[in-house]
């Protein structure tokens, strides 16, 4: 008894730090040996430690958190509380998020370094040596990043979750970046784009620099195993499924799965809500999705499509189309945010005329 209650309160101390409202104490609970072959994170601890957050994390004991990654225009909780949060909550997970700078639209070299920070802090949670983690969109990329350049993180974490990952960029960022373009109230071209667009254009230094030293792959976990899940039917991110699919790893030093939607075991007779066309969005509230993240977390290994199949999941999941616990509209609700904020960015101070040079510890 005395063993749980000293266990508990360092559970709140710790998830207390999580949550921004740490004292000089949380120093403590740096990581410095294990990140000695880690670049050094820039960012002040106190910012990194605000932007992340467990509203739904009662600190129960022993739970499996699972780390949640917002993509490009988003923030942690518009792409996550009415999604993956409440879901996972009530699949017995703690769902935590992040909330990275300017709505990921900063140097995705800055933003990297929030997510290496909340997979150190979760994962010393006594409750969990490893932490599972889910991303959408860019967020798979500061994720396959982190694991790549950021060593001391793979082992921290047993499962890697892909949604609608571009991991080989995308085709359509043009629109936004080199493509001269005008707006009604600033007469002349701009050429300008938002950094994180910049790199997220196929063949950006950033994309290369990832590619170069394995991070397009699926073999960073030393103790995990790997999820990639994406649909052809893309709206945001091309060519589908080039960008999304992760080169598998050599057998037997890794476990990976590439699963598109459309995954011919998958497919859902119309006109169940299932068989409705699965986007860029409403990939977030999918229950087909969903039952194979939820396989991935609760099984070794990657999510198995057969498995699902035979517990009668993706019946289940045609019939619902909107996995439970989640509110349908959700992903379109984060599609009109991300809209938004790129209209507004558009033209605006914050875009500059080429890509984000390389930091040095991607450069050779
Ligand atoms: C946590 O749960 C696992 C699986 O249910 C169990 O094997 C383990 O003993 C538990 N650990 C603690 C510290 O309660
Ligand atoms: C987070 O998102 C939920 C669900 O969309 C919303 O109800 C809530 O107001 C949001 N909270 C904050 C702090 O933005
Ligand atoms: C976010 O945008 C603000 C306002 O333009 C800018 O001052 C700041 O440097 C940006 N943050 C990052 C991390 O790029």
């Amino acid at each position: 008894m005395v063993r749980y209650i000293i266990r508990l309160v360092y559970v709140l101390i710790v998830l207390l730090a999580a949550t921004a409202l740490a004292s000089p104490a949380q120093r403590h609970f740096e990581l410095s040996d294990e990140r000695q072959k880690d670049p050094p994170l820039t960012i002040p601890e106190e910012e990194l430690s605000s932007a992340l957050t467990c509203p739904y994390g009662d600190p129960q004991l022993n739970s499996t958190i699972v780390l949640l990654v917002h993509g490009t225009g988003s923030t942690g909780n518009e792409t996550w509380a009415a999604t993956y949060g409440p879901a996972l909550l009530s699949d017995g997970f703690v769902p935590c998020w992040v909330t990275m700078p300017n709505r990921s639209l900063a140097d995705a070299q800055i933003s990297v370094e929030y997510l290496v920070h909340a997979i150190h802090t979760l994962s010393r949670l006594p409750s969990s040596h490893q932490i599972s983690v889910i991303a959408h969109s860019q967020g798979c990329l500061h994720l396959q990043w982190v694991l790549t350049f950021f060593p001391s993180t793979q082992p921290l974490v047993s499962d890697a979750i892909y949604l609608a990952g571009d991991f080989h960029g995308t085709a359509s960022g043009a629109v936004y970046c080199e493509v001269p373009h005008t707006l009604p109230d600033t007469p002349h071209v701009q050429k300008g784009c938002l950094p994180s667009l910049w790199q997220q254009m196929p063949e950006s230094k950033f994309l290369s620099a990832l590619e170069a030293h394995g991070g397009t792959g699926a073999g960073q976990l030393t103790d995990g195993s790997v999820t990639s899940i994406y649909t052809l039917t893309d709206d945001i991110i091309n060519p589908e499924p080039q960008t999304s699919k992760l080169s598998p790893c050599p057998k037997d030093t890794c476990t990976c799965a590439n699963i598109p939607i459309q995954h011919p075991l998958l497919l859902c007779p119309p006109p169940t809500p299932g068989a409705t066309p699965t986007d860029h969005f409403n990939i977030l509230t999918s229950a087909i999705t969903y039952a194979l993240v939820l396989d991935a977390l609760t099984n070794e290994g990657p999510a198995d499509v057969k498995r699902i199949i035979k517990e009668g999941k993706v019946a289940e999941a045609c019939v619902r189309g909107v996995a439970e616990g989640m509110k349908n509209g959700a992903g379109e609700w984060v599609r009109g945010a991300m809209m938004g904020v790129l209209s507004v960015a558009k033209g605006g101070k914050e875009e500059i005329g080429k890509e984000p040079e390389l930091r040095e510890y991607a450069r050779t």
